[in-house]
Formats: C-alpha cells, sequence, structure tokens
C-alpha cells in the first residue's frame, strides 16, 4: 500500500521533470531561431527597400510579410542544405531562387502604388493605408469570392440557410 504511494509521487516527479524538460527545449528552439537571420549583417540585395535600413527595422517588415501571410521565412527565402549542427537549413536571405520573393517584391510595389496613387487623400489618413495583411489576412492566398466567408468568416455571413 505504502509502496504504492510512493511509487506513484515518483511517477509524477518524472513526469514533471520530462514537461518541464520539454518546455525549457521549446524555449532553447525558440531562441535559436530568432538568433538565424544576423540583425548586423548587412542586405546585399534590395531592390525595393532602402539600402542602408537597420536590421531591427528589417526584421520587423519580414516578421510582418511572414505573419500577414501565416507563413515562416522559408516561404520565401532559400533554404540550403546541409543541416547546421543544430538541424536547421542555412538561410540564404539574399537569394532570388524563390518564386515567391519575387511576387512579394511585386506585391511590395502594388501596395505602395495602391497607397500613393488611390487612397491617399481620399480617406481617413489613419485608417486609409492598406498593408500586406489587408488583403491577405493570414493566408498564403487572399479570399476572392464573396462565399468563402462562410467557410473563413461565418459570423459576417450568418448561420446558413
Ligand atoms: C512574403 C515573402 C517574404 C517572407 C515571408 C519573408 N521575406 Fe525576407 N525578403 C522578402 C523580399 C521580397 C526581400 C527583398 C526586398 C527588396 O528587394 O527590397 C526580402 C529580403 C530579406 C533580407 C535581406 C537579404 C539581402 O541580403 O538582401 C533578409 C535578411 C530577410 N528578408 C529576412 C527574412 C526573415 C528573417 C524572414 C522571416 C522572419 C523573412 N525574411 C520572411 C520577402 C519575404
Ligand atoms: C490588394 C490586395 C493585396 C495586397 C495588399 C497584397 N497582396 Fe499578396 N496577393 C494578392 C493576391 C490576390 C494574390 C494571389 C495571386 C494569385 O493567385 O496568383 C497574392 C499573392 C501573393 C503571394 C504569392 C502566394 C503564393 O501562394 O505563391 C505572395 C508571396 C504575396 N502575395 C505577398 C504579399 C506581400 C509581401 C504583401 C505586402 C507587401 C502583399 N502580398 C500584399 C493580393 C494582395
Amino acid at each position: 500500500m505504502n509502496l504504492k504511494i510512493k511509487s506513484s509521487k515518483t511517477l509524477w516527479l518524472v513526469l514533471t521533470l520530462i514537461v518541464s524538460s520539454i518546455i525549457a527545449q521549446g524555449f532553447a528552439q525558440q531562441a535559436k531561431e530568432k538568433k538565424d537571420h544576423d540583425k548586423d549583417e548587412k542586405p546585399s540585395n534590395l531592390k525595393i527597400l532602402d539600402k542602408n535600413i537597420g536590421g531591427e527595422e528589417l526584421h520587423k517588415i519580414m516578421k510582418m510579410y511572414s505573419k500577414s501571410l501565416g507563413v515562416r521565412c522559408g516561404f520565401c527565402h532559400v533554404a540550403n542544405p546541409p543541416l547546421t549542427p543544430g538541424g536547421k537549413p542555412q538561410m540564404d536571405f539574399a537569394s532570388d531562387d524563390k518564386p515567391e520573393k519575387k511576387v512579394a517584391r511585386e506585391m511590395m510595389k502594388m501596395t505602395e502604388a495602391i497607397n500613393k496613387k488611390y487612397i491617399e487623400g481620399m480617406v481617413d489618413k489613419d485608417y486609409g493605408q492598406i498593408t500586406c495583411v489587408t488583403c491577405h489576412m493570414g493566408r498564403e492566398t487572399p479570399v476572392n469570392n464573396v462565399d468563402s466567408l462562410q467557410t473563413f468568416q461565418p459570423h459576417i455571413l450568418g448561420p446558413k440557410k
């Protein structure tokens, strides 16, 4: 009887240890991913953004693109094998080999054109700028059919009749 209680306590201790080590590993992995892109490294292949942009600023924009489309950096940027000792591919951020990066450049020009040519001065300045998320809403390809709101934003259309 006593033995049973003891062993279940040990079991809990072991479980707690396992769970906390998994959580710690997760944090370590996150820290590693954050370090992947060296913010002090000067960009070498910017065609649209200001070539003298600071590392922090560039990273903020790239994070915004990723969130807006619901993707990770590798969606637009080449990941080269071999894996690093940490088991991650080496990112080649300057490479233009991924078609998604080229589309993204066109999207940057388009977004700027819409803002400059069509929106500026037309509507309330505070709300009148569009960005990637305006269309993408966390998706690689924007919704382009009003009926698909039924799937993605059902509350807008109300219950199906
Ligand atoms: C939706 C596509 C897209 C995503 C997602 C994306 N990027 Fe980019 N990235 C670009 C484009 C386009 C450029 C080039 C901009 C230009 O030409 O001015 C670029 C340029 C860069 C550069 C400069 C490379 C050089 O040397 O010229 C770095 C560094 C970079 N991105 C890092 C990241 C990181 C880190 C992430 C993930 C957090 C990320 N990117 C996510 C599209 C993307
Ligand atoms: C006015 C709406 C609009 C805005 C703003 C917009 N996009 Fe897009 N984007 C689209 C549409 C529509 C498509 C799908 C085109 C297609 O189906 O070929 C698309 C496709 C893409 C793709 C290709 C996705 C794939 O699956 O290959 C990328 C990358 C992309 N957009 C990046 C961006 C980035 C980065 C921004 C902000 C700088 C942006 N977009 C802003 C409408 C928009």
